[in-house]
């Protein structure tokens, strides 16, 4: 049986993945209309690499017997002033979700629940390929998002991504 708190935290964070699949998809919107489409399919793929954090969460507690309550998903803020700062937003909401997945570790390891500890390995190294991901977005667009032919090939490479399932099976 799954700690209280422990179990908590994953039902909680469960709800945080689909929000962060939300977030990527009204992302999407944003490039779309922009006429980015491959800033857009980029945003896609990651909302689709979201909801399947969320179901492998889900998959875990159902194989622990923990209940699950599901509850409502925030509305994402999609007042974006530039191609920027959704990026930058893209970043920190990875920090943030980092900082998550750290405190159901933390909770874990308080309580000795190795096996959780064992499950949520393979998101820390997610969380940090994430980050990664984001900066390197951002170091693009800095590099190339003043110059239209640039912004374009860029759109070009991130059309390009492709959705593959995850790596972690249950
Ligand atoms: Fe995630």
């Amino acid at each position: 049986m799954l700690n209280e708190k422990v179990a908590e935290l994953l039902n909680t964070q469960i709800n945080k993945e689909f929000y962060s699949a939300y977030l990527y998809l009204a992302f999407a919107n944003y490039f779309s209309d922009e006429g980015l489409d491959g800033f857009a399919n980029w945003y896609n793929v990651q909302a689709q690499e979201e909801r399947d954090h969320a179901m492998l969460i889900r998959q875990y507690m159902q194989n622990n017997d923990a209940p699950i309550t599901f509850s409502a998903i925030d509305q994402p803020d999609t007042n974006f002033k530039s191609h920027m700062e959704v990026l930058e937003n893209g970043l920190e909401h990875e920090r943030y979700v980092t900082g998550l997945i750290n405190n159901i570790y933390a909770a874990a390891y308080d309580v000795k629940d190795f096996r959780t500890m064992q499950f949520l390995d393979w998101f820390v190294k997610e969380q940090g390929e994430e980050e990664t991901n984001a900066t390197d977005l951002i170091k693009k667009m800095n590099l190339f998002g003043s110059d239209p032919k640039s912004l374009y090939l860029l759109d070009q490479e991130l059309a390009a991504r492709t959705y593959a399932a995850p790596s972690l099976v249950l």
